[in-house]
Order: structure tokens, then sequence, then C-alpha cells
């Protein structure tokens, strides 16, 4: 169990997917990659390692062998999670309380986020003489709590209660007049509230994850799904040894609502970074789609463990549990891109690599969330497996995955990136 308290140290530090991106930013500069701006034009060359980050929220790293090329290696996870965004105007007040107006972004347990501390991060921009820049901003404390209401007036509840998120959900703030919101926010950032021109603020639990058990054999934290194969991804990146594949990290924002937007896997952002890659290399189209010809990418997203409560919505057989090991994940309607000649390649990896897997399939009468591989396929059209790590509870403001599993998707992304 090497990584998992600094996995929940890494998502702890990682309230947004903005936070994310500047989290891993770090550590890649720590261990010299060179960022690079869509906005320049790239020289590499052999050897080279670099970044680039596309609306503060998504990134890809890229590692150039010295050998010849013989690929692409691509390991693809996401950077966002469920959570409530705070909308333009956010005060609703009552009497002299003061609520934030919030909507969801993405499917959470809407339940899970009662009665729990909870504060504000994201960026702001603002203009500084002159010029539009942005700021990241996390309120590092105990700031808001969404109250449920007292059993008495709400007897129903434990029978099921349908959250009307407009009136349930928005978090008691403050006490006082209009305008507490936006002087906080100045005085946090220390923007002054006339200058901040567009934000992007989201309410995050403030549960710090843990590991519990008697063998400290599980761990709970928010945010497992997905920054848990970030981590992976990067920690594997950083593990490897150049072979003869560019090494690629691409970290998608997005996810969670559907990936359209130009910062997700359902954009450009990977297909013009592998694009730029080959142009700063003088590969012609047709090296090029040879060497796509010869890629494969690994798409890491975690994956539902069989819960001891609600065994009949998991599939007879094909059933993860914590700690069994990275799962590989198949879907007859190609919702995962595994298929069998993606498959056959994993598993001959984790064979050599002498590392656990195992398998996952939706229970046939459930149709099962989606994912980055087949969306991010489309785009840039090479082998891919959906793999993931088995969680519980997934989507809670507090989910649960194994603490040993961090260590072997770690293993099997290096194995991967080493080739
Ligand atoms: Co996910």
């Amino acid at each position: 169990m090497a990584h998992i308290k600094k996995l929940l140290d890494f998502i702890n530090q990682s309230p947004t997917a903005f936070h994310a991106v500047a989290s891993v930013k770090k550590e890649l500069t720590d261990a010299s990659f060179t960022e690079f701006s869509e906005g320049d034009t790239w020289r590499l060359s052999k050897a080279r390692k670099g970044f680039v980050t596309r609306n503060s929220s998504a990134l890809i790293a890229f590692a150039i062998p010295e050998k010849p090329i013989k690929g692409f290696h691509i390991f693809a996870a996401h950077t966002d999670s469920p959570v409530f965004r705070i909308k333009e105007n956010p005060e609703l007040p009552f009497e002299d309380y003061i609520r934030l107006n919030v909507e969801k972004y993405g499917g959470m347990i809407v339940s899970s986020w009662f009665d729990r501390p909870l504060s504000v991060a994201g960026r702001v921009l603002y203009e500084d003489k002159g010029k539009i820049v942005e700021k990241l901003v996390n309120i590092d404390r105990d700031l808001c709590v969404i109250p449920n209401v007292a059993i008495h007036m709400n007897s129903d509840i434990n029978n099921g209660y349908k959250y009307d998120i407009q009136k349930d959900v928005p978090p008691l703030f403050a006490r006082g007049k209009k305008g507490v919101y936006s002087q906080l926010i100045a005085k946090e950032t220390g923007i002054k509230a006339e200058d901040i021109l567009g934000s992007d603020l989201f309410v995050y639990p403030r549960q710090k994850g843990f590991t519990f058990g008697t063998k400290n054999e599980f761990a709970a934290s928010p945010r497992l799904d997905d920054l848990a194969c970030v981590y992976a991804g990067l920690k594997g990146l950083l593990d490897s040894d150049s072979g003869e594949y560019v090494r690629v990290l691409a970290l998608f924002d997005n996810e969670e609502v559907g990936s359209g937007t130009k910062q997700g896997a359902d954009s450009t952002f990977l297909e013009d970074v592998l694009f730029r890659i080959g142009e700063s290399l003088s590969w012609s189209r047709t090296e090029y789609l040879k060497i796509l010809h010869e890629s494969f990418a690994l798409s890491a997203d975690n994956a539902h463990g069989v819960h001891p409560a609600m065994q009949n919505k998991a599939d007879p057989v094909n059933r993860p549990m914590l700690n069994g090991g990275v799962v590989l994940k198949f879907n007859g309607n190609q919702k995962y891109a595994t298929d069998a000649s993606s498959a056959a390649f994993v598993r001959a990896l984790a064979r050599k690599n002498k590392l656990k897997l195992q398998d996952y399939s939706n229970n046939s009468n459930i149709p099962g969330g989606s994912t980055l591989g087949n969306i991010s396929t489309a785009h840039v059209s090479v082998r891919t497996a959906d793999i993931g790590l088995a969680q519980l509870a997934m989507h809670s403001a507090c989910e649960t995955m194994g603490s040993k599993d961090i260590d072997d998707m770690i293993k099997l992304a290096s194995a991967f990136f080493s080739l």
C-alpha cells in the first residue's frame, strides 16, 4: 500500500479540475517536463518531454523516445467529478440568511452532500492593467453546509425523497446583507470585486481522504472517480523508462457531462497534440498514419465493484472486488472500447508484469455509464482498452476503493509506458 496516502493527499489538493491540472503540472515541471502552449510553434526533438494544457482544466503530457518511434502509448483519464456549480448572481437571501445559488454539474448522489463541511473552489478571471488574467481559488476552510430538514418535518425521508435541486440544495453560507459572497471572493483572491469578469466556482466537499478497515484495506475520499486514475497515469509516466513509443498522458475535463467541450475527450485536443508532435518531428502524413496504426490507448476510469448490499445489480460473474486488481471493462454496445484484440494486449502486459486483472461487464438488464475510451477513439482511432479501479459509491461526495489497487494501476501504467 505504498501509494494510497499520497493519492489521498493529491486528491485533497485538487478540489476542482483546475486544481487537479495544477497539481499534475507541478509534478511534471519538477520532473523536467517543459510546458508548451497551443499558441506557439513547437520545436520538438528526440528525448523531449513536455506538456500542454487547454482551458486550464485538461492536460496532455508527452515524452518522445530516443529510439526510432513505433507509435503512441496513450493513458487517458478525466480531471472532473460531479459537483455543484455556483451560478452567476450566486446569493439567495431568505430573511437574513444567505444561501448559494447552485446547479448540478454531472450526476451526483445528492443526499451524500448534506450535513457535511463544504467550501468553494475554482477559478476567477479579472482585468489587470488592460489584460484578462486567471487565478485559481480555493477557500481552504469549512465555509458552508447543506442542512437537512428535520425528520419531524419530513417524516417520509427514509422512504425515498426526490430532491428539488433549486429548493433543497443551496448551501447555507452566511447571515447578513447581500454582497457578502462577492466580498469574500474579493478578500480570498485579493482582487477587487468590480475587476472580476468571470468565474468557474464550485461547492466541493471538505472531507479529507482516509483509510479504514482492520488492516486499512479500504480508502474513502471525494473524487476517487477519476483522480485515482489521473494520479496512477501520472505516477506511471514518471516511473517509466523510455522505450519505442511516445508516452502520452491525456487528462480530459468534462467527462461527467458527456465530454463535448473543447477540453473534453470529444474534442480535437488529443488529435491536435499528436499531430503537432508528428509535424514537429517532420513526419509525412503516411508516417503519421503508420505510427497511429501501431498505437494503443488505455482509457482509465473507475469501475463499479460489486456492492454487498446490491449484489443483484452486478453481473453474476464479472463483478470486481476492491483490492482485486485493475479492472478490464467490456460492453456489448461498445460504451467501453475494449475488444478481444485490446483485451489480449492488456492481459499479456499484466501477465508479463505479474499483475492481477479482473473483468467487468454490466448486469445485462442495466445500461451502465459511459466513459472516455469510445469517445476519444472516434477522434484518434487506435486500439483501445477501457480499464479502471473497482470502487463503491461512485459519484457520492465520499467514495470507497481498495487501498492496494492503486499500486497495481501505477505498475500497469508504468509497464505500458516502458514498452
Ligand atoms: Co469517471
